[in-house]
């Protein structure tokens, strides 16, 4: 029987909240296979795309073969297996955020980045994305930076770090206005 290659022997970080946030779904769904899709919803929703980390995770929790996990992951376009830029840039829309005002660090990121939440600049280099909560709320305002969970956030704060990547990559800023 022929086997998906993409195993990572990489763990997923045990602390991470949002790893949390996914045993305590797979808890509550009783582990049964058949809630793989409402668990890779929680997991989207967490991480802003599907990790291959998350994805073994899911699919030693629920005793599934990684093969079918990443068959239903690949099957269902609501599911992204990853960030189509460099780097990935997520902030958490959840209720406990929002309240914080990460609407306002989405909106100042869309607007420094020229681009919509979800997409990705058109030079490759960032996607950015939401998430419904991280399992962070006693940080809020939340974001995930490269897979980083950051907290207190602030609109100048973010867009500092997405123009530091950009500087980075091309020497110089191209936000910056000349
Ligand atoms: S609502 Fe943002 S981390 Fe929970």
């Amino acid at each position: 029987m022929q086997t998906t290659n993409t195993k990572t022997n990489t763990e997923p970080n045990k602390t991470d909240k949002r790893i949390k946030l996914l045993d305590i779904t797979m808890k509550r769904n009783h582990y049964r296979q058949d809630a793989l899709i409402e668990i890779l919803h929680k997991a989207q929703s967490a991480f802003g795309y599907l990790e291959p980390n998350v994805l073994e995770y899911i699919a030693r929790g629920l005793k599934l073969p990684l093969s079918r996990v990443y068959g239903v992951a690949t099957f269902y376009h609501l599911f992204s297996l990853k960030p189509s830029g460099v780097h990935s840039c997520v902030v958490c829309m959840g209720t406990a955020c929002y309240v914080k005002g990460s609407d306002r660090v989405l909106t100042a990121l869309e607007r420094e980045l020229g681009i919509h939440v979800g997409e990705t600049t058109s030079d490759n280099q960032i996607s950015l994305m939401s998430a419904r909560c991280l399992g962070a709320c006693g940080i809020a305002p939340a974001m995930v930076f490269d897979g980083t969970v950051i907290g207190k956030q602030d609109p100048e704060i973010a867009v500092e770090k997405v123009k530091g990547w950009q500087e980075r990559v091309n020497g110089h800023s191209p936000l910056q206005e000349s």
